[in-house]
């Protein structure tokens, strides 16, 4: 086992109702607030109003119009402008992964005096950020409860994870009711997405069995319920369970003793949604077959036997590689059960640009390091990309 320095620093708040002690959480910091929001879904689930209600009396100043694959270019340069012309104490995040993940990079921004994308490329390292306190409307990423955020920038193509540990949110309210009336396209992308995290940390050479355990749960729990969830939107004990495995996607604890991975299909998913800017789940779902059959040889055949065994249910006494094929079949065919477009096309993607996302990635990545699980070659990267048009 690899040794580890493990440091969490989350309060996370979870169940029905906790959002009666946002106050008393926001009390602890000054009085004005930065909220942050995306385009609306959360005034027309009437936590808009709650929010307001709850905050009487303190100084609120709005950024809206955050989007899905938040950008740089207008949401983090406006945030960064409200909160030094504010004097901003606080960033409240109302909303999904993609309106924490801005108020993250407007949180590092906010104190610094240059330019913010100097902060997410890490040409410089931020020395102070400002608090962020969270209310989640979705259930994905796990941004509630990590350092990261990605921060998308049209004009480049760029998709960038900037991992700030000063960004842990302090608190993270996290209520499943909120996430009802996720719609069954984003509540399928946002499962996709959790199981995508859960297995790009479950395909590394040196791994425990703790950490083992824990990512196969995490599989478990959210294959028994995501089709509950899509069939029964309102279905409170499936909607928490969702809720609670997603959490764990990207704080580190899921890999805590394992070698790295190098999370190669969130590096090409990237892409994609940098260069046509798909919903980031449903691009996961899409590559992980493909990435899967790519990776398939003796030296990985036993992950897949473990995970086709331990979390599909696949009968052990089969032949090593009809588990496996098993193995990348079922995944496949649960998110296709889930309605998730399973080809690029389907998404819009064409062969235009396959070459050129394949470069990208690969320049922006070190996919050949030899700490990595498995290393991709750029035409290795653009053979994922091409076996997944249809
Ligand atoms: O903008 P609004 O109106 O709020 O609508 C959103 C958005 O259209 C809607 N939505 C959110 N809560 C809702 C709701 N609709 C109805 N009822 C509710 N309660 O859902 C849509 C998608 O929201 P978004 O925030 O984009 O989704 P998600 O949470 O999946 O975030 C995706 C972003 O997170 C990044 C992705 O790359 C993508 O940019 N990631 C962040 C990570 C992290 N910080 O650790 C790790 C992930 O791997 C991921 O890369
Ligand atoms: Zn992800």
């Amino acid at each position: 086992m690899k040794n580890f320095d493990y440091y969490s620093p989350t309060r996370v708040i979870f169940g029905q109702g906790v959002i009666e002690k946002l106050p008393e959480v926001m009390d602890q910091f000054g009085p004005r607030i930065l909220l942050t929001y995306g385009g609306g879904s959360i005034k027309r689930i009437g936590l808009y109003d709650k929010v307001k209600e709850l905050l009487a009396g303190k100084e609120i100043i709005e950024l809206s119009g955050i989007e899905p694959n938040p950008k740089y270019d207008p949401s983090v340069l406006e945030g960064v402008r409200l909160c030094k012309e504010h004097k901003i104490d606080v960033i409240l995040s109302v909303g999904g992964g993609s309106v924490l993940d801005c108020s993250k990079a407007i949180a590092a921004g906010a104190l610094y005096d240059g330019d913010p994308w100097d902060l997410i490329t890490y040409k410089v390292k931020a020395k102070a950020t400002l608090p962020i306190v969270d209310i989640m409307t979705l259930a994905a990423t796990g941004s509630e409860y990590d350092a990261g955020g990605v921060i998308s920038r049209t004009e480049t193509n760029d998709k960038i994870g900037y991992i700030e540990p000063l960004n842990f949110p302090r608190v993270s309210f996290l209520d499943p009711t909120y996430t009802f009336t996720v719609n069954a396209k984003h509540t399928a992308a946002g499962v996709a997405d959790a199981m995508n995290h859960v297995m790009e940390q479950y395909f590394c050479a040196e791994h425990n069995m703790v950490a083992d355990g824990f990512c196969e749960t995490l599989l478990k729990t959210l294959i028994h319920w995501a089709p509950v969830a899509i069939k029964e939107p309102h279905n409170y004990e499936a909607r928490a369970e969702i809720m609670y495995a997603c959490m764990y996607g990207c704080n580190g604890i899921l890999a805590l003793g394992n070698s790295q991975s190098g999370w190669p299909m969130h590096a090409i998913e990237h892409a994609l949604s940098a260069y046509y800017d798909i919903t980031h789940g449903e691009g996961l779902a899409i590559i992980t077959p493909h990435w899967m059959r790519k990776i398939l040889c003796d030296r990985t055949l036993e992950r897949f036997v473990s995970l086709g065994v331990n979390v599909w249910g696949i009968d052990p006494k089969l032949p090593k590689q009809v588990i496996a094929d098993k193995t990348i079949q079922a995944t496949s065919d649960f998110f296709k059960s889930l309605g998730i477009p399973m080809t690029l096309r389907e998404v819009g993607i064409d062969e235009k640009r396959l070459a050129e996302m394949a470069h990208h990635i690969r320049e922006q990545f070190d996919f050949e390091g030899d700490n990595l699980y498995f290393p991709l070659p750029e035409p290795e990267i653009l053979s994922i990309l091409q076996s997944s048009l249809d």
